[in-house]
């Protein structure tokens, strides 16, 4: 696996965090980071915070403020959720300095009180909250109205077989809401990333540069490369309402 940017220490603390975050996802994640002067981070959707952990770990050179917003569906005691976030990343980051957790439904959270917990620029922005196809596009349409030009979306599941409504409510997004402002550039595993229109040809060279250099170790990069030089030969670029992406494939076999 491409593994040039996160440690093996750093990444062993991030596999005993429950949730949902593929290795490949957090390590191209990291590289985007690297490579940019990221402001403030919020997460929609925390769980136990294992991407949120991540986001953190990466902007603590900045000084980031990072804040994560969930329902904590489920939960009796809002306080346990809140607890398990933070011992979480405090054992995987050294600290908490940084953070805010927000109890808060996405669905009817406004520009103007997210901006009360965190001050602009927001660099980053992780939508990984409600996954029926309403939360979607209630949540992109959230993010877009706060992401700093130049900063970058990653929406969790948007091309997940098995969370349709995710499909949907991105595809919705995009078709009523979107009027040129979000352009995607990559779909790695299960986020796919989005940033300003105007910044679209940058993210999109940076992550082909990404996928070359990793080519050599990493059987992903690997067969992703291969399918984007069958794609030239065959005259074929794939778009996503228009705007061309990089779509990463997975390591034990080449996907349809
Ligand atoms: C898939 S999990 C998030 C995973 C997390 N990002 C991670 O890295 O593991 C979805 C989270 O979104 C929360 N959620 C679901 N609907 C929500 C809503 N309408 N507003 C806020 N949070 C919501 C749930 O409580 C749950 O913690």
């Amino acid at each position: 696996m491409a593994n040039n940017v996160l440690t093996d220490a750093f990444s062993q603390k991030l596999k005993g965090i429950e949730g949902w975050l593929s290795p490949s996802a957090a390590e191209f994640t990291a590289c985007l980071f690297k490579s940019e002067r990221i402001g403030n981070v919020v997460e929609f959707g925390v769980y136990h915070g294992k991407y949120l952990a991540l986001l953190y770990h990466l902007t603590a050179d900045y000084n980031s403020r990072v804040v994560g917003f969930d329902a904590f569906i489920g939960a009796g005691d809002l306080n346990i959720p809140q607890e398990i976030i933070f011992r979480n990343i405090r054992e995987a980051c050294g600290d908490t300095d940084r953070l805010s957790i927000v109890h808060a439904d996405t669905m009817v959270l406004q520009r103007g009180e997210v901006l009360k917990h965190i001050p602009e620029p927001i660099g980053f922005i992780s939508v990984d909250a409600g996954h029926e196809a309403d939360n979607l596009l209630n949540d992109i349409s959230l993010a877009a109205e706060l992401i700093a030009p130049g900063g970058i979306i990653a929406v969790d599941d948007a091309f997940n077989r098995s969370t349709p409504g995710a499909i949907e409510g991105t595809c919705r997004y995009f078709e009523m809401r979107n009027q040129g402002r979000l352009a995607p550039f990559a779909q790695c595993y299960n986020k796919l990333f989005l940033t300003t229109a105007d910044r679209h040809a940058h993210f999109l060279d940076a992550t082909r540069q990404y996928v070359c250099k990793n080519a050599p170790t990493d059987e992903g990069c690997a067969n992703t490369l291969k399918r984007e030089q069958e794609n030239q030969k065959a005259g074929f670029v794939p778009r996503f309402f228009g705007w061309e992406l990089v779509t990463f494939l997975g390591a034990a076999r080449m996907q349809a």
